[in-house]
C-alpha cells in the first residue's frame, strides 16, 4: 500500500473514499453528493476500545473497503485518538500500519485474477495534522507488515513447492539490498557437523535438509547477540508414525518458525536495529519411506546427546536440538526459537495465543509484555525440571515424546532446553496460531506469527 498525507482535508478528490467512525453497531458505506463514498464504521462505545480492538479496527477498515471494492481510504489520525488508550502517535501509526497491509493480504499466487482484478486497497491517504513521529511510525509499520506479510506466503506455498531447498533460496532472496548475510548448508556439510538430528528427520525424504544461518550485525563485533532458531518442516507427514488425514492437511506450514526468523532478520536490517541478530533454521520435508527414520531408532545429535525416538512425528524438537547446538559458536546473550511444535499447544489454548516458555520470570514477563504490545499474543506455561522425568530415554539419553498424552507442549519445551545449556531462553509454540481464525480479519492461511513479536525482541530486550 502507498501511503500520503494530505494537511488539508477539504481538497481532498472526492474518488478517495473517507472513514467515519461511529457508537453505533452497524457499519455501512454513504455516497455523499460530491460522489465521495464515506465507510461508516460502527465501533460502539469510545470508551471501551482497547488496544487489542484497535488492531482488529484497523483490519476491518481494509476489509471493509476490500468488499467495496474502493482502492483508496483516507484516515485522520484525529478519529483514533482514544485518550484513555495512552497511545503515543508513533505508536498508533505503526500499529494501524502494521494491520491495515495484513488486512490487505491474501495469498493469490496460485489463482487466476477474477476480471475486475484482486479486490486490495492501494492507496492510505492521512489527513490533517501529522509529525515526524507519526510518519515514522506508519513508514515502519508498512516495512513490518509487509514482513509479516511475506512470511506468510512462505508458509502458505504448498509443500511440493516449499523444499529444503527452497526455503533456503528464498532466504537468500529475501536478504537481497539488506546488511543480512545468508548462508545455506547443505547436506554434505551438515553431515560434517554429525547433526544427527536433521539428518535423521530428512532421510525418509527425496529432498534434501538445509541448514540455513542468517547473519545481521547492527551492533559492535562484541556484543554477544540475540539467536533466533525457527522450525523449518517443510511439510511433515508424521513419517512412519503417519498422521491421520485431516492433522496432515496444513503440514506444508510446519516452516512457519523458519519463515517468521527469516523475515525477523530482514525487518532487522529495514528496521536498522542496533542490536546483532542471528537466525538458525533447520530445514528439513519429514516422509515415510523405506529410507525414513523409525520408531526405536535411536539418533545422535550434534550435542553428542543421543535420542531415542518413540514417535517419528515428534521430529520437530529432533531438528531443532541440532540448532542449539550450533548456537553456541555465537555465545549468544538469548536464544529464542518459534515452532509449530506440538498439537498439544493447541489442545491448551486454542487458536488465539502461542505458547510462552522462558527460562526466567522476568524474560517471561517481558515476553509477554512485547506479545500484548506487537498483536502476537503468548501465554505462559511451566518449564520447571520436574517434567524432565517424562522425556528421560530408555535406551539413548533422551526420549522424543513423553511417557504419557500429558502435558505434551511442556515436555517438548523441555526437550528442546536440554540443548540450550545455561544460556537464557523463550521458547514459542506457534502451533496455535499457524492458521488464522474467523474473525480476525485475515485471510484463509496463515498469520505469520511471532514476526511482530520477533521484531520487538530483537529491538527491546
Ligand atoms: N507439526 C506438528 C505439530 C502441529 C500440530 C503443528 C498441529 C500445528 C498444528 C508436530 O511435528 C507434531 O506432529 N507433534 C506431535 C508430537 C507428538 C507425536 C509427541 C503432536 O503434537 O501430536
Ligand atoms: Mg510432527
Ligand atoms: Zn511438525
Amino acid at each position: 500500500m502507498n501511503y500520503s498525507y494530505l494537511a488539508k482535508p477539504d481538497t481532498l478528490d472526492p474518488k478517495i473514499a473517507s472513514l467515519r467512525l461511529t457508537t453505533r453497531k452497524e457499519s455501512y458505506i454513504l455516497q455523499l453528493e460530491s460522489g465521495r463514498n464515506v465507510i461508516s464504521l460502527g465501533i460502539g462505545e469510545m470508551k471501551e476500545m482497547t488496544r487489542r480492538k484497535l488492531m482488529l479496527l484497523a483490519r476491518r477498515i481494509i476489509v471493509f473497503a476490500k468488499n467495496q471494492r474502493i482502492k483508496s481510504v483516507a484516515i485522520s489520525f484525529a478519529d483514533f485518538a482514544f485518550s484513555h488508550l495512552k497511545i503515543k502517535e508513533n505508536d498508533l501509526a505503526e500499529l494501524l500500519a502494521v494491520n491495515f497491509e495484513m488486512a490487505n493480504y491474501e495469498f493469490i499466487k496460485y489463482k487466476n485474477p477474477p476480471k475486475e482484478g484482486w479486490p486490495s486497497v492501494e492507496e492510505i491517504v492521512v489527513l490533517g495534522k501529522i509529525t515526524k513521529e507519526g510518519k515514522n511510525g506508519l513508514e515502519r509499520g508498512k516495512i513490518i507488515g509487509e514482513g509479516v506479510n511475506a512470511a506468510r506466503t512462505l508458509s502458505n506455498t504448498p509443500g511440493g513447492e516449499m523444499t529444503p531447498q527452497l526455503l533456503g533460496e528464498s532466504a537468500q532472496e529475501a536478504v537481497k539490498g539488506t546488511n543480512v548475510k545468508v548462508k545455506v548448508l547443505g547436506l554434505s556439510e551438515i553431515q560434517k557437523l554429525r547433526m544427527g538430528g536433521l539428518l535423521g528427520v530428512s532421510q525418509g525424504s527425496s529432498q534434501e535438509p538445509r541448514f540455513i544461518i542468517l547473519e545481521y550485525r547492527g551492533a559492535s563485533a562484541q556484543d554477544r547477540p540475540i539467536v533466533l532458531v525457527g522450525k523449518g518442516i517443510t511439510f511433515d507427514s508424521g513419517g512412519i508414525n503417519l498422521k491421520p488425514e485431516q492433522s496432515m492437511l496444513d503440514m506444508h506450514m510446519d516452516m512457519s518458525g523458519g519463515a517468521a526468523v527469516i523475515h525477523a532478520l530482514v525487518l532487522a536490517s529495514k528496521l536498522k536495529i542496533k542490536n546483532n541478530v542471528i537466525g538458525l533454521i533447520p530445514a528439513a520435508e519429514n516422509m515415510p519411506s523405506g529410507s525414513s527414520y523409525r520408531p526405536g531408532d535411536v539418533i545422535r545429535t550434534m550435542s553428542g546427546k543421543t535420542v531415542e525416538i518413540l514417535s517419528t512425528d515428534a521430529e520437530g524438537r529432533v531438528v531443532m536440538a541440532d540448532a542449539f547446538t550450533y548456537a553456541k559458536r555465537y555465545n549468544p546473550q538469548l536464544i529464542v526459537d518459534a515452532a509449530t511444535l506440538t498439537g498439544s499447544a493447541v489442545v491448551a489454548l486454542g487458536l488465539r495465543a502461542s505458547a510462552l516458555f522462558a527460562t526466567n520470570e522476568k524474560l517471561e514477563k517481558n515476553v509477554r509484555d512485547l506479545g500484548e504490545e506487537s498483536g502476537d499474543y503468548v501465554w505462559p506455561f511451566p518449564m520447571w525440571s520436574e517434567y524432565e522425568e517424562d522425556i528421560q530415554g530408555t535406551f539413548g539419553d533422551l526420549n522424543n515424546t513423553g511417557k504419557s498424552r500429558w502435558g505434551g507442549a511442556i515436555t517438548a519445551a523441555l526437550f528442546l532446553k536440554q540443548f540450550t545449556e545455561q544460556y537464557p531462553f523463550v521458547h514459542l509454540d506457534i502451533a496455535p496460531r499457524m492458521t488464522s481464525v474467523e474473525g480476525e480479519f485475515l485471510a484463509k492461511g496463515a498469520t505469520g506469527v511471532p514476526v511482530r513479536l520477533f521484531v520487538k525482541i530483537i529491538e527491546r530486550l
